[in-house]
């Protein structure tokens, strides 16, 4: 399984802990409009179908979180939940280096599927997981609550990667 790997810029990704958990908020906080909560977190980590990484480089001594990805390993699939990285690390391949983690763990699992949701304004994370294979398959219309914005359905045959 890939535990640690390095890509750019000395990023490296590795399991989260509850250690890392005030860096992902940080990120989740900048990125989403609802915020997933310190208890749901914890959740995630306790959660044996879950799957959850992060990306960090070293300032000194100290570790920064500046990405993070969340997947469900769920009825032979994978379930990709959340991922997202810092706004001033972004689109220098941090994401991509996420998701070939993910890669990395369907494949040692033996996974050859995965599906997700992205609103359908959101062309950073489309591109990404273009990128990886991802493909429209679905909209689930006015799926998003509040502003009542299109879910596209994407799936992806990760054997192809
Ligand atoms: C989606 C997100 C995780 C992408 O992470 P990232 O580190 O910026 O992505 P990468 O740098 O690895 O880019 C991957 C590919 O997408 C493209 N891409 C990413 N952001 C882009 C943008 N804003 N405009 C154009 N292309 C973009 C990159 O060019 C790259 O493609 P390439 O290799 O062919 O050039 C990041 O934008 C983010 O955190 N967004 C907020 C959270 C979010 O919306 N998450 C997804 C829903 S859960």
């Amino acid at each position: 399984m890939a535990s640690e790997n390095s890509g750019p810029a000395n990023v490296t990704v590795k399991p989260m802990k509850s250690e890392h958990l005030a860096g992902v908020m940080e990120i989740e906080r900048e990125s989403f409009v609802s915020p997933g909560s310190g208890k749901l977190w914890q959740r995630e980590l306790n959660n044996p179908l879950s799957r959850n990484f992060i990306a960090s480089i070293h300032l000194d001594t100290r570790e920064k979180v500046i990405g993070y990805v969340n997947f469900w390993v769920i009825a032979g699939e994978i379930q990709l939940n959340s991922i997202a990285v810092k706004n001033t690390f972004r689109v220098s391949g941090i994401g991509a280096q996420l998701m070939q983690t993910l890669m990395s763990v369907a494949a040692a699992e033996g996974i050859t599927t995965a599906t997700l949701e992205v609103r359908a304004s959101n062309t950073s994370a489309i591109k990404l997981y273009e990128k990886f294979n991802f493909v429209v398959k679905g909209t689930r219309k006015g799926y998003y609550d509040e502003v009542g914005e299109d879910a596209l359905i994407m799936w992806a045959d990760i054997g192809k990667n």
